[in-house]
This record gives C-alpha cells, sequence and structure tokens, in this order.
C-alpha cells in the first residue's frame, strides 16, 4: 500500500461508492428486527470479531430490541499453505462463557470464508444454546470454504472494499458508507 500522505490523497483513494449511509441504515434496522423475530425476547449474546465489525456491532446492538449482551474477541487462524488447519489462536477471548447463551456471531464480511468457518467450529465447541451468523457483506465469489451466513445485508462482487469499519491498511473504517478501493492516480482534475 502506499502510504497515505493527506486528505486529498485520502479521498482519492475512493474508487466508487458501492453502498450508501442510508442503505446501511435501512439494511441494518431490518436485520435488527429479523434478528429480534428470531429471538422472540430470549436473551441473546452479540459476537464480534475484531476490529473489522466494531461499527456495524455498534449500530446493530442498537437495532435489537431482544435483551442482548456483546462480546468481542480477536482471532488469528493459521493455514498450511492455502488450507485452513483448522487452527484458530485467540489472540483475546470473550468475557462470557457461551455454554448459557444464544450466541449471534457478527461479522464485517465473509470473503473465502476461512475466518468464521474456523470460528463458529471454535464456538460451537464451547456448547452453545444456538448459535447464528450476521454478516453486512458477502463476497461469495471468492469462497475457498463451504460457508453461509444465517442473515447476510449485502452480496457484493470480487472488489476490495473500504469503510463502515472496513479497512485498508488500517485506515478508511471511518468512511461511513461502503466504496471499492483504489491506489490508481483519479484523472478527474
Ligand atoms: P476470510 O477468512 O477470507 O473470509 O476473511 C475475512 C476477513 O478478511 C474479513 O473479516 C476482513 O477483515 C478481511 N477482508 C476480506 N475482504 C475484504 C475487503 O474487501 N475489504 C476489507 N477487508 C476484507
Ligand atoms: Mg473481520
Amino acid at each position: 500500500m502506499k502510504k497515505i500522505h493527506s486528505t486529498e490523497d485520502f479521498n482519492s483513494r475512493v474508487k466508487q461508492i458501492l453502498i450508501t449511509e442510508e442503505e446501511i441504515k435501512a439494511a441494518v434496522e431490518e436485520a435488527g428486527k429479523k434478528i429480534s423475530t428470531l429471538y422472540d425476547g430470549r436473551p441473546i449474546l452479540l459476537v464480534s470479531v475484531l476490529k473489522g465489525a466494531f461499527v456495524f456491532m455498534a449500530d446493530l446492538c442498537r437495532a435489537v430490541t431482544v435483551p442482548c449482551e456483546i462480546g468481542f474477541m480477536c482471532a488469528k487462524s493459521y493455514y498450511q499453505g492455502t488450507v485452513s488447519s483448522g487452527v484458530v489462536k485467540i489472540t483475546m477471548d470473550l468475557d462470557q462463557d457461551v455454554s448459557g447463551y444464544h450466541v449471534v456471531i457478527v461479522e464485517d464480511i465473509i470473503d473465502t470464508g476461512r475466518t468464521l468457518n474456523d470460528i463458529v467450529k471454535l464456538l460451537k465447541a464451547r456448547n452453545p444454546i444456538s448459535l447464528h451468523v450476521v454478516t453486512l457483506l458477502d463476497k461469495p465469489s471468492r469462497r475457498l470454504v463451504d460457508f453461509k451466513a444465517d442473515i447476510s445485508l449485502f452480496t457484493i462482487p470480487d472488489l476490495f472494499v473500504i469503510g463502515y469499519g472496513l479497512d485498508y491498511g488500517e485506515y478508511f473504517r471511518n468512511l461511513p458508507y461502503i466504496a471499492e478501493y483504489t491506489e490508481e492516480a483519479s484523472d478527474a482534475e
């Protein structure tokens, strides 16, 4: 990644807005209603895997009307070549023992599917009452392991996207929309 040296440079990396702030807001509201209907008053534990899903988590938890706790974890998956070894290293674990909970994993994007596949396996082994996955974005064309979210807000093509929590080189998480990233200089001026 070319280092970002100014706001102008930062803005020039936004190639095109794919999903607007308003579209995200409407879809998050709808997902919150779906989750509230699904659990029908039963308490849930929303779990997000840092860092990408932190913005989605903040909005989604306020769109949910059932009693809910939130939890965060950091995980790193290990691979033998391109194949997941199935080993997930937890660099920061949940505070909660998930065995007493209806767990909802809140993810930013499913790309190859490896990370979530490993995390679901790991959390299922801890015997939650139930476990569902909600993802903001899904890139099904990139899948390497068979993984499907229970709720997916937007399906996107094979583009590298930034914004609404998603980063490139740790930047762009603060954009309120989802955009395609580019390093090509704009020829607009
Ligand atoms: P997976 O294990 O390949 O499904 O990886 C998913 C993780 O890769 C996500 O949680 C993101 O952190 C990151 N990722 C995948 N695609 C993108 C993208 O287009 N923009 C930003 N991060 C991405
Ligand atoms: Mg992520």
